[in-house]
């Protein structure tokens, strides 16, 4: 096995953690909610759908032995995220890690959005990263409770993008809202990270941003100089180190985990990766022809 799909941290490194994975029952948000369990958080998953819920918190307790706590309810609806919480605190104790992974998302001119489709998107992405931001860092302060909340963004959170541009608008404000509280609620020990994941293959993210027949003509291993996608594990590494006090002294900081996609264009001389190994004699001899 390649040491990147393979756990990272010492086996227990979480055991004094219990987290709160908001979309936790598929995709990213389950994989990080796994390798959790497996490092001996307890962990509870917040989605809409129940039975997704319920099924992938079922597995995980078979898979990891850790209690894996299911919480119904709609990051967009305050009163929700507050009974979720409450239903947590009762189950499991006190929460000292948000995971804020829910989004929604797909391809669309913008034209074409109406202003509900827009909303739908930046409601789920940004509303409710600060819905549950507001709520967890309320009772943290008031409590006194020393924890921390790690974002999901991504890459054109800070390029922006066209054709997702509700998501691009939300992750936007999303990164902003990370480095803004991670100076103004440092003081009551609470550390705010974010993540900005290239593609990694779900069938959430696919099935919005890729359907079928797109791949005929458009390459997305095209754009990402390593020329692979992301493995489930090497995010969950990267989450689970920033979740825990091994990062202690990381704070405000967006990492991003892309095989170096987003640089791919953005260097004026990027397109010379197109040219073959060849033609670089005759290239050479021409620059340096030019000296005489
Ligand atoms: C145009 C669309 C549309 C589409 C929905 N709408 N899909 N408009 N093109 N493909 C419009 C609807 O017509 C409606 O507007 C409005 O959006 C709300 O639609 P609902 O279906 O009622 O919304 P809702 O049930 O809240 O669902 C939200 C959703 C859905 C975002 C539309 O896709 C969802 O539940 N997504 C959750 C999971 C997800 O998106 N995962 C991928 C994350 S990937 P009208 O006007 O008709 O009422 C990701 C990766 C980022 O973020 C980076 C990648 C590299
Ligand atoms: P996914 O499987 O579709 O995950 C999205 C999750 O969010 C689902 O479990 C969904 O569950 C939940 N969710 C959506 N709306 C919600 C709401 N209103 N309330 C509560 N939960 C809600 O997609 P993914 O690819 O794993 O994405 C996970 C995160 O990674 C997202 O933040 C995404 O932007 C980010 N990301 C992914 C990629 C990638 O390539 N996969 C790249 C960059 C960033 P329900 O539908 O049951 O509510």
């Amino acid at each position: 096995m390649e040491r990147h799909t393979q756990g990272m941290l010492p086996q227990g490194a979480l055991s004094d953690k219990v987290i709160f994975v908001t979309g936790g029952g598929t995709g990213l948000g389950k994989s990080m909610a796994t390798y959790f369990a497996e490092l001996g958080a307890q962990v509870a998953i917040m989605g809409r759908r129940e039975e997704v819920l319920t099924q992938t918190a079922q597995a995980l307790q078979e898979q990891t032995g850790q209690k894996i706590l299911p919480v119904p309810g709609d990051v967009r609806q305050y009163e929700q995220i507050e009974a979720a919480i409450e239903k947590t605190y009762t189950e499991l104790g006190t929460v000292n890690v948000l995971v804020n992974n829910a989004a929604g998302n797909f391809i669309s001119p913008t034209e074409r959005l109406s202003h509900r489709a827009f909303d739908a998107v930046v409601d789920i992405v940004l509303k409710g990263t600060y819905n549950c931001s507001l709520a967890f860092g309320k009772r943290w302060i008031a409590d006194k409770t020393a924890a921390s909340v790690l974002n999901i963004v991504t890459t054109y959170a800070w390029t922006g993008s066209p054709f997702v541009v509700p998501s691009a608008c939300g992750k936007g404000g999303v990164l902003a809202m990370t480095r803004s509280l991670a100076v103004e609620w440092a003081k009551y020990n609470l550390r705010f990270n974010a993540i900005a994941p290239g593609p990694f293959p779900t069938k959430g993210a696919w099935s919005r941003l890729f359907p079928e027949g797109l791949e005929k003509l458009i390459d997305p291993k095209g754009q990402i100089p390593l020329h692979r996608f992301g493995e489930h594990q090497e995010l969950a590494n990267l989450a689970a180190y920033l979740v825990s006090d091994y990062s202690a002294y990381v704070n405000g900081e967006v990492i991003t985990i892309d095989g170096g996609e987003w640089l791919q264009d953005a260097g004026q001389f990027s397109n010379l990766s197109r040219i073959p190994n060849e033609m670089w004699d005759q290239l050479e001899r021409q620059v340096r022809g030019k000296k005489d």
